[in-house]
């Protein structure tokens, strides 16, 4: 690759982020990353706002654009381009950072170049870092130490690649047969997996953003008799007392459907998973006390989990088994979940064990600026020198689109 500089701007959600970022023969190198979360104005309303998200990204951006220039030690004038998340996402939070950034490349005089939010997030893969994906080769011949994630070089990452992407906003199985050509082969039908893991989590009142706490709660299942000692100074027996209770009312084994496992299809559902989830945390409600329902929401969150992580891998490993991928990535926000890593990271080394495994950095799963200039330095290798002089318009051009399609 040649050497670019590119700076991005992301505001689909709730986090204003900048980055600035190096492509170079080495590879793809992050000079600063800057990210702002929204997430504590947003949590007393359980979800995210898009005004007030809006209103955030406009305060936040000066600031953050000082930080970062300083941070990289660059000058506007080093920069080669500029780039930005164009869709999909809240409208109102796109219009804020892509009039931003549109304001920047007239003032600047830099090209500008929208990029899709999905389309980062699977370039997330593609950025130097220090902890990289594990090559199934080499787990297969024993070289590698399970769950040690092997240093390849993001940039001999092969096609094809299928990437299971797993957002707030979308769950999807993409093929790419080269770069920045995207083939959708399977799609969620309601819920995004991100989205059902944040309903679960106010179904059962356990804070937000609820896939970090559904998960830290699913976590503690696996360890019951720590958590029960570390939840309170009440005497243990007590609570052993109400969990032995409260289970008397669960079935012996919680199971929750595995929505369109057996589909031949590689589309997914979610939405009638979480109503099982509220169905059944609605039964607990009703006949237990609180503190006893309390102590069952660690079994709840893993057997919710698992369900998703189990549709999840399969359908990932079937579609792997007909397209033959040489890579299969993680992407978006569900990505920084341990147990979806490593689970289908086991079963690509034992059904698949030729095929290589990438994760995205774990700093770099929830939305971040560095990914959109990680897709932009692509599209940017890839411009001819005519397409770059017209990019250089692209303020006149580029507009916000909630629904932007990946193509
Ligand atoms: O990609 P992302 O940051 O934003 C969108 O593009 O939507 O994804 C956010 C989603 C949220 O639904 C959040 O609850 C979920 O990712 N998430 C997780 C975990 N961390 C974030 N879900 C499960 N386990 C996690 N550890
Ligand atoms: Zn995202």
């Amino acid at each position: 690759m040649s050497n670019t500089l590119i700076l991005s701007i992301e505001t689909s959600c709730d986090e204003t982020a900048i980055a600035i970022l190096r492509s170079s023969k080495k590879g793809l190198e992050i000079l600063t990353n800057q990210v702002s979360s929204q997430v504590k104005l947003h949590a007393k309303w359980g979800g995210v706002v898009p005004n007030l998200a809006a209103r955030e990204h406009l305060k936040n951006f000066p600031k953050l654009l000082k930080m970062a220039l300083e941070e990289a030690q660059i000058t506007p004038s080093q920069l080669d381009a500029i780039s930005v998340t164009s869709g999909p996402g809240l409208i109102p939070a796109l219009l804020v950072g892509v009039n931003y950034a549109k304001t920047l490349s007239y003032l600047w005089e830099k090209p500008l170049i929208g990029i899709h939010h999905i389309e980062g997030h699977i370039y997330a893969n593609f950025i130097e870092t220090q902890e990289l994906g594990v090559r199934n080769e080499d787990l297969a011949n024993k070289k590698q130490k399970p769950n040690s994630y092997n240093l390849i070089p993001r940039t001999y990452i092969e096609f094809p690649i299928l990437a299971l992407v797993v957002s707030g906003g979308h769950t999807q199985l993409v093929l790419m047969k080269d770069h920045l050509q995207y083939e959708i082969i399977g799609q969620t039908v309601d819920d995004a997996v991100g989205e059902a893991f944040d309903k679960v989590a106010r179904i059962l009142g356990i804070g937000y953003p609820g896939g970090p706490k559904v998960a830290q709660q699913a976590a503690n299942f696996q360890f019951p008799i720590s958590n029960f000692q570390t939840k309170s100074n009440n005497s243990t027996s007590k609570q052993n007392y109400e969990f032995d209770e409260a289970k008397k009312l669960m079935p012996k084994k919680l199971i929750f459907p595995r929505p369109m496992l057996h589909k031949k299809n590689f589309n997914f559902s979610f939405s009638g998973l979480k109503t099982a989830v509220l169905y059944e945390t609605k039964k607990l409600q009703e006949k237990l006390p609180v503190t006893s329902y309390e102590l069952l929401i660690p079994e709840i969150c893993h057997e919710f989990q698992q369900a998703c992580i189990d549709v999840l891998v399969s359908k990932t490993i079937k579609a792997a088994e007909i397209y033959k991928p040489k890579t299969i990535l993680l992407a978006g926000g569900v990505s920084a979940n341990t147990e979806l890593r490593e689970q289908l990271g086991k079963a690509i080394s034992k059904s698949l064990p030729t095929t290589t495994y990438h994760l995205p950095p774990i700093n770099l799963t929830g939305d971040n600026a560095a990914m959109i200039a990680a897709a932009a330095a692509f599209r940017w290798e890839k411009m001819t020198e005519a397409q770059k002089k017209k990019a250089l318009d692209g303020w006149k051009t580029i507009q916000p689109n909630a629904n932007l399609k990946m193509k």
